[in-house]
């Protein structure tokens, strides 16, 4: 599908936009749990996921919606399915812990094609559209050069699940200080931990349970940086995947063996 050449630029200027949304309703928020105590929506997701479908049909009409408030209009082949999370880390927004993000990423016919992830608390922009590169506020990145996963800096999630996915991501954990790295990170948005995988600060990233609005956008901006991305069984990574491991190509084979499931 050939998309339109100021299709990236529109995007980010609307992340930026509903980043600024965000920030503006932080006070007074209502907030509701959904499927489970630690699972939370606030209006502001409903609010700015709203903003975002109506701005985006907009910009590529005749597209679907992946929206994690909202659901699905189409499937993972409509040739154009924008897979949006209009804020992710609400655990962290509710908080007043300033780590979330806007996420919207784009694919097309099953391929994730663009994404961009908006951080307002640092006024941080990833983009990256495939084959094109990755940007943070519009210069290049790219993944960590560390050599092997001595030293290394890598990120977690824990989904809102209690049971046996806590256990084994605390096992991977376990494993992961035999190699053994520098330092384990959760900061409670996978799509900003892609985003910094992306950008060098992480050298990798795993999560176990997830869904494609948590990383539509940032693994199209690893890989476009130079990363990999995978899933939790070291298959490639495809829309409906629904975990991630991601890394520089370094350390990716490594990383893979000791957090695969
Ligand atoms: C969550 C965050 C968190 C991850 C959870 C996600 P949400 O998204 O990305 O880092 O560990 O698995 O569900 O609920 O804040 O949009
Ligand atoms: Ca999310
Ligand atoms: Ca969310």
């Amino acid at each position: 599908m050939q998309l339109p050449d100021t299709l990236l630029s529109q995007v980010a200027e609307l992340a930026r936009e509903a980043g600024r949304f965000l920030l503006s309703c932080r006070d007074g928020i209502s907030i509701a749990e959904k499927g489970g105590a630690h699972n939370l929506v606030t209006q502001a997701d409903l609010d700015c996921e709203n903003l975002l479908c109506e701005r985006l049909a907009e910009i590529l009409p005749h597209s679907q919606f992946l929206r994690e408030e909202g659901g699905a209009t189409g499937d993972h082949s409509s040739l154009a399915m924008w897979i949006i999370d209009p804020l992710d880390g609400t655990n962290n927004y509710v908080h007043g812990i300033p780590q979330f993000c806007v996420s919207i990423g784009l694919a097309c016919a099953g391929e994730l094609e663009l994404g961009v992830v908006y951080d307002p608390n640092r006024d941080e922009l990833f983009t990256a559209q495939r084959g094109c590169g990755a940007f943070l506020n519009g210069n290049p990145i790219q993944v960590s050069e560390r050599p092997n996963l001595q030293n290394s800096v890598i990120a977690t999630g824990f989904y809102y699940d209690r049971g046996d996915l806590v256990k084994r991501t605390l096992a991977a954990i376990g494993r992961l200080f035999d190699e053994p790295i520098r330092g384990i990170r959760r900061f409670g948005s996978a799509a900003l931990d892609l985003c910094w995988v992306a950008c060098g600060r992480y050298d990798g990233y795993f999560e176990y349970r997830l869904g494609a609005w948590d990383y539509a956008a940032g693994a199209v901006i690893v890989r476009e940086a130079g990363g990999q991305c995978c899933d939790r069984e070291g298959q490639p990574l495809v829309v409906h995947s629904g975990n991630v491991i991601a890394s520089s190509p370094q350390i990716h084979v490594d990383l893979v063996r000791v957090v695969r499931w």
